[in-house]
């Protein structure tokens, strides 16, 4: 008897000739319809999740409990599941939903240019809708901050940067300095100055790069004056996967003083902190700084579409693709300045200023932090930190691996090595399950769960997030462990 795996499975039912066709037409494999897809119940996305996407995270979907949740519809803060349940989005999509989901505005533009059957691709003819977007993006950029290079996702915004940082730099120097606990991509070149050890693995990566602490002046100084062949530095403005960690408006003034001193390109990478959140369109913008080539993506598509954009000094990108010979070493990918998305990112950016989102970000986003803090407060002995600028905000627990009281470190102890001595996963949990909100986990830092809700976020939504953090806090330690625990045995 010949036994079917489940992906084989998934793929053997009929295959059959659409109607009308003649039996020699090559036949249809088995695939899903589009309404199909929409009405999957749970159980058969979770069967194909496993036979086709990536059976691994399934473990994490069920420690987190997302492994019951089919969402049916999403508006504004708010998913809505199979069952009615409104999820309030504080995760955010890592700072991805700026207008939340499904904004009419961004809905509106795209069916007009879907009825208006207008062009997609942008490799053949010149695109006035990529023209259009670079232009807008060049219009909230300070300085000279104009030239734009589109495409469709951060990291391949960061690899533009890194690629055109080297180029104008020149091959006498070559070697990057990148930060500790940074994020920038997980596409090869970018994965270089990724300082994960969990998306690094055993890849063998560029080694032209230095790594620095982050927010150490001192450290970025030594290395420029030891090292000349140093061309390029490159930093999130606020670290993400960090745990939302900032450096002094100081270390950015003595960076640029640095960069100018020595010659060295500074990066910045914008995609999580840029676009408003922060409460200025750029984070950089708060320490009256500009850097040289710099990078959007996440909130640009406005949740609908994927756009990201590398964004340079006219004079820096003149120097590496200025001339019809060296134009084409980077232009744009397939996929870079597509028609729809482009005019998603245009009515974005448009939104951003018509609804006043980057004042509301720093607003709203100073009530959540000072919320946050009279939560800590109430509760030292569980919550370490709050800090964060705007819309990206960090709370970091206790790790309490040494505190647990003796009767539950054996049953902790069974599960996942993540979440030993964390707090954030069972709370990112209980909060799904017992109070509807959404939060983010941090990649390099355990404790630390992030908050990035849409920019349209009000004061009713932060005091929706405050009464649920509270009220599971105030459970303490062990009924939140004991309450986790028994969510995994359900
Ligand atoms: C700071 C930063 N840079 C780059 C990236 C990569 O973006 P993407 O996931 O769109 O490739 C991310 C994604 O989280 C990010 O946070």
């Amino acid at each position: 008897m010949t036994v079917m795996t489940k992906p084989e499975q998934s793929k053997a039912r009929a295959v059959v000739t659409a109607p009308g066709l003649s039996p020699e037409t090559t036949p249809r494999p088995n695939l899903i319809s589009v309404e199909q897809a929409k009405a999957m119940d749970v159980a058969r996305i979770t069967d194909l999740f496993k036979a086709h996407i990536n059976p691994g995270q399934l473990h994490f979907m069920k420690l987190l409990g997302f492994h019951k949740i089919k969402i049916e519809r999403a508006e504004g803060m708010f998913y809505i599941d199979q069952n009615g349940r409104k999820i309030l989005d504080f995760f955010g999509g890592f700072g991805s939903l700026a207008f939340g989901h499904n904004h009419p505005r961004i809905l509106e533009v795209r069916r007009r240019f879907q009825e208006e059957k207008r062009q997609e691709i942008a490799i053949a003819f010149m695109s006035q809708y990529a023209a259009a977007l670079a232009h807008n993006i060049a219009a909230c950029s300070p300085g000279d901050l104009d030239m734009v290079f589109l495409g469709s996702s951060g990291s391949e915004a960061m690899e533009a940067a890194v690629k055109l940082a080297e180029r104008a730099a020149g091959p006498k120097r070559p070697k990057i300095v990148y930060a500790e606990n940074s994020f920038h991509g997980k596409t090869k070149g970018v994965l270089t100055i990724t300082d994960g050890q969990l998306y690094r693995g055993d890849f063998k990566l560029v080694d032209n790069t230095v790594r620095v602490p982050f927010g150490d002046i001192d450290a970025v100084e030594r290395l420029f004056r030891a090292d000349p062949e140093i061309g390029a530095i490159v930093l999130e403005t606020i670290q993400g996967g960090g745990g939302i960690i900032q450096a002094p408006a100081e270390y950015w003034q003595k960076l640029r003083a640095l960069c100018d001193q020595y010659g060295v390109l500074w990066v910045a990478d914008e995609v999580q902190c840029g676009y408003g959140r922060s409460g200025r369109f750029y984070a950089f913008e708060h320490y009256g700084v500009v850097p040289d080539i710099t990078a959007l993506a996440k909130s640009l598509g406005a949740g609908k579409a994927a756009v990201g954009a590398m964004i340079a000094k006219r004079d820096v990108y003149m120097k590496a693709y200025g001339t019809p010979k060296t134009a084409m070493i980077h232009a744009q990918a397939t996929f870079g300045g597509m028609g729809e998305a482009c005019v998603t990112a245009i009515e974005g950016l448009n939104v951003l200023y018509d609804e006043g989102l980057i004042d509301n970000a720093a607003d709203t986003g100073a009530y959540l932090l000072e919320r946050l803090k009279a939560v800590q407060a109430k509760h030292p002995k569980i919550i370490k930190d709050v800090r964060g600028k705007g819309f990206m905000v960090g709370l970091e627990f206790h790790d309490f691996s040494q505190t647990l009281p003796m009767v539950l470190r054996p049953i902790v102890s069974v599960l996942d090595e993540k979440l030993k001595g964390s707090l954030s996963g069972f709370v990112g949990a209980l909060l799904l399950r017992d109070y509807d909100v959404l939060v983010a986990f941090t990649e390099y830092n355990r404790n630390v769960i992030r908050l990035e809700p849409p920019l349209i976020c009000q004061r009713e939504h932060v005091d929706r997030f405050i009464d649920a953090l509270d009220g599971l806090l105030s459970r303490g330690i062990i009924a939140i462990v004991k309450d986790f625990v028994k969510s995994q045995v359900k």
